[in-house]
């Protein structure tokens, strides 16, 4: 059987094929013969005109039609993609004579190292390495940390509100002692440090940035005591300045801790004799600490009859500073190469 709307489709397809060239002139095609309303698909509404016992092989017919377009499609296609390619590849030309382009190679930052050191160590005494939002709540950066709305101490730590009185940049790390214990429920004996970034109120000069960073430590346990921070502070002194550093409590006040202490080390530079470093005074101030208020321990969550804990923080420039002999802390938020390479340098020897 011929059909004359097929054999006339045929015709125009043979030609069709032979003029196509490009991926648009491919792409065209097979909508004029497989789209929606392509001529091959049209077909398919023939087939009610013709007669009963030629429609099987009308749609044979049809169908082998619809191969041909397809399979052309195919071959085409992928004969047109590696033409596409070939041009490419032919086109781009890699000159291997020429130099290759300097990449300096980087150094760390020295402020970052220095707590990675300090994680280190604590994580092998088995301490947990936990991170606290740099957005806080005022209940968490004062109120449950026994600074209530209105005390003089939340004056001397001049903070940034963002959000009414409600919510501010944390002006100290101690707020995620509160957020851990909550975490804990009262009943998991607690091990952390938290290196953060903290924010206060501050004109930047050499030893001043309204952007800082503390360490945070915090331990909840039972029959806790005032020793066992002076051994925990003494393990990470003594990795950081020497065997021979000693440790010293002096009384100080902080409003989560009670009682409080200040902890000076023996300066590593004159070993006691008295220079710049410790204005004379043979001690330098490294930490706050002390064992956790009861009333901290409450709103946390533990009982104080049945936990205590001790608590400290620490100044991250000024122990990198110390170490480093560094100056200005602007240097750590630098992006001077020049000197994070000169730290790596005097470190390594
Ligand atoms: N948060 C205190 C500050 O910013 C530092 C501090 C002191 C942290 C004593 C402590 C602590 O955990 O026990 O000045």
């Amino acid at each position: 059987m011929k059909n004359e709307k097929v054999e006339q489709i045929k015709i125009v397809l043979n030609e069709d094929m032979k003029q196509i060239h490009t991926m648009n002139e491919l792409n065209d095609f097979k909508v004029k013969y497989l789209g929606k309303k392509g001529l091959i698909t049209e077909l398919n509404s023939e087939i009610k005109n013709i007669p009963n016992e030629d429609k099987k092989e009308f749609g044979m017919l049809v169908n082998e039609l619809r191969t041909i377009c397809t399979s052309f499609y195919d071959e085409k296609k992928e004969l047109l993609e590696t033409e596409v390619l070939n041009e490419k590849l032919s086109k781009e030309v890699i000159d291997i004579s020429l130099p290759a382009t300097k990449i300096p190679a980087g150094a760390p930052n020295i402020l970052e190292k220095l707590v990675e050191e300090i994680e280190e160590v604590f994580m092998s005494m088995g301490y947990d390495v936990v991170d606290g939002p740099e957005i806080e709540e005022d209940k968490y950066n004062f109120e449950m940390l026994n600074i209530p709305k209105g005390h003089p101490a939340r004056d001397a730590q001049d903070t940034f509100y963002i959000e009414g009185d409600e919510i501010l940049l944390r002006s100290q790390t101690s707020p995620v002692q509160v957020r851990t214990m909550l975490k804990g429920n009262g009943e998991t004996p607690i091990r952390i440090i938290c290196p953060g970034k903290t924010y206060r109120r501050d004109d930047d000069d050499a030893t001043h940035s309204h952007q800082f960073m503390q360490i945070e430590g915090l331990l909840v346990d039972k029959d806790i005591s005032l020793s066992d921070l002076k051994g925990t502070i003494d393990v990470i002194v003594k990795k950081l300045f020497g065997e021979n550093i000693q440790t010293r409590f002096r009384p100080s006040y902080y409003q989560f801790t009670e009682p409080s202490v200040e902890v000076d080390i023996s300066c590593f530079h004159c070993k006691g004799d008295g220079c710049n470093i410790c204005k004379n005074t043979g001690w330098i101030t490294v930490a706050g600490a002390g064992i956790v208020h009861p009333n901290v321990l409450t709103m946390g969550g533990y009982n104080p009859k049945e936990w205590t804990g001790f608590a400290f923080g620490f100044g991250a420039e000024r122990l990198a500073m110390l170490k480093y002999d560094i100056s200005d802390c602007r240097v750590f938020y630098n992006t001077d190469l020049r000197e994070s390479k000169t730290f790596d340098r005097k470190e390594a020897e």
